[in-house]
């Protein structure tokens, strides 16, 4: 066991030690991704992230974390026609989206969506591994069309159909802004996505192997993922980083606004991690990123402000091993591509389904249902009182 140990003893006087938040447990065994949190590395099936940024697109990338090896050409092309055939989704799936109270929150709307995708897969209870390969296809290739048209309908327009003439990332972007993007905004996306794919028992993809660990659907399982990722210390920390950019709003007032945070104990979104105690490779790479942004459209203001969290963050609490994670420098990159905020989590979930449903594939290889156990600190012993013996307190 390691990281912080809890000690405490039960309603019996039992004693028992534990890893809070299970830090460091070992559930089970993966072959899908290496971290090392010591040096700051992670590896996607051995090929480490960088390489996959540099020379990789998402549609290999997923090919490779759901199959085991990177395509041929032939493998490759086959897939990606695959995965552009399946773009599209039911407009039953849309309707339930209008149906919603537009106050939803995107994440919440998703996660709706997307299990109800699985009702118009009338083979949704088929348990094959064939049809588990079919499915997580069929989603990898859906999650961008759901998203965008969530964000098309909260806006009170119409969704827009997929454009089987551009990739994955540019695809995405074209159904989001409902203009082509650049070459160079298509390819930031794409690597984002790829950065984003897969990140080993993170709290979403641990839910999905839960989920499926009951021999429940890959529908099930990735809904519960969606659900999980929304929370600020999960996915949804991108959205609150943008946000605490807005609130400091200039790079100059970054300090004092960070420093008065840490002095209330608040968690400085973006910060952090409970595998890495270096900075995080993915952050290293948005943050190259985002400054090319920043500099071509002219506006480094949110790249400043980040720049001197950064700054600030590392002076103070870098001798904790606290340094920008994936969701720090995304959030001013998704700006600069014209992405409101409120997407920023649903964009991590179109890219995070590659690894959620890869993780689901492995697990049914060679399952065994998840079912830890807790520490009982209820009381050891009551007797039932019958409800007009009960006296209000
Ligand atoms: N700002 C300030 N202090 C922090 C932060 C932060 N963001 N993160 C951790 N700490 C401190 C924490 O106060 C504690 O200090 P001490 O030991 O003095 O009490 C120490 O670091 C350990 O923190 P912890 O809360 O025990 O760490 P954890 O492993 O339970 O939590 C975390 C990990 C990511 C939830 C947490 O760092 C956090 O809340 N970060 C902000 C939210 C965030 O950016 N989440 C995205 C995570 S990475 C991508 C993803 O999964 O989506």
């Amino acid at each position: 066991m390691a990281g912080k140990i809890r000690e405490v003893k039960d309603a019996f006087g039992k004693v028992h030690q534990f890893a809070e938040g299970l830090e460091g447990v070992i559930a089970t065994t993966t072959e899908i991704c290496f971290i090392d949190g010591q040096a700051g590395k992670l590896m996607y099936r051995g090929i480490p992230i960088e390489q996959l940024a540099e020379h990789s697109t998402y549609e290999e990338t997923s090919f490779f974390l759901l199959y085991g090896h990177l395509p041929t050409s032939r493998e490759l092309g086959d897939f990606i026609r695959r995965l552009k055939s399946h773009r599209a989704v039911a407009n039953e799936v849309f309707d339930i989206v209008r149906n919603l109270p537009k106050s939803a929150a995107p994440m919440s709307m998703l996660r709706t969506a997307i299990s109800s995708l699985g009702h118009f897969d009338q083979d949704a209870e088929d348990d094959s591994l064939e049809k588990h390969y079919q499915r997580a296809e069929h989603l990898i290739a859906a999650f961008p069309t759901v998203a965008a048209g969530i964000q098309r309908i909260r806006k009170g327009l119409e969704p827009i159909a997929p454009d089987p003439e551009l990739g994955h990332a540019a695809n995405f972007l074209y159904m989001l802004n409902g203009e082509r993007p650049t070459d160079y905004a298509a390819r930031v996306m794409d690597v984002a996505l790829i950065l984003h794919a897969e990140h080993g028992f993170n709290a979403s993809t641990f839910t999905a192997r839960v989920i499926i660990s009951t021999l429940s659907d890959m529908y099930s399982a990735v809904t519960g993922a969606i659900g999980s990722l929304k929370g600020p210390l999960h996915g949804g920390a991108n959205e609150r980083v943008m946000r605490m950019l807005m609130e400091i709003g200039s790079a100059d007032r970054a300090e004092d606004i960070i420093l008065q945070k840490l002095r209330n104990k608040d968690k400085i979104m973006g910060f952090g991690h409970r595998v890495y105690r270096a900075l995080d490779p993915r952050a290293k790479i948005l943050m190259q990123f985002s400054q090319k942004l920043a500099e071509q459209v002219g506006d480094t203001r949110w790249y400043d402000i980040s720049k001197k969290i950064q700054e600030v963050m590392e002076r103070e609490v870098g001798h904790k091993g606290i340094y920008p994670n994936v969701d720090f420098f995304s959030a001013s990159l998704y700006y600069y591509l014209g992405i409101e905020v409120e997407m920023y989590t649903p964009i991590f979930a179109v890219s995070r389904v590659a690894g959620w449903t890869a993780h689901v594939v492995e697990q049914l290889k060679h399952n065994r249902i998840f079912r830890p156990r807790s520490v009982y600190l209820g009381p050891a012993h009551m007797d039932y009182v019958p409800l007009d013996q009960r006296t209000e307190s």
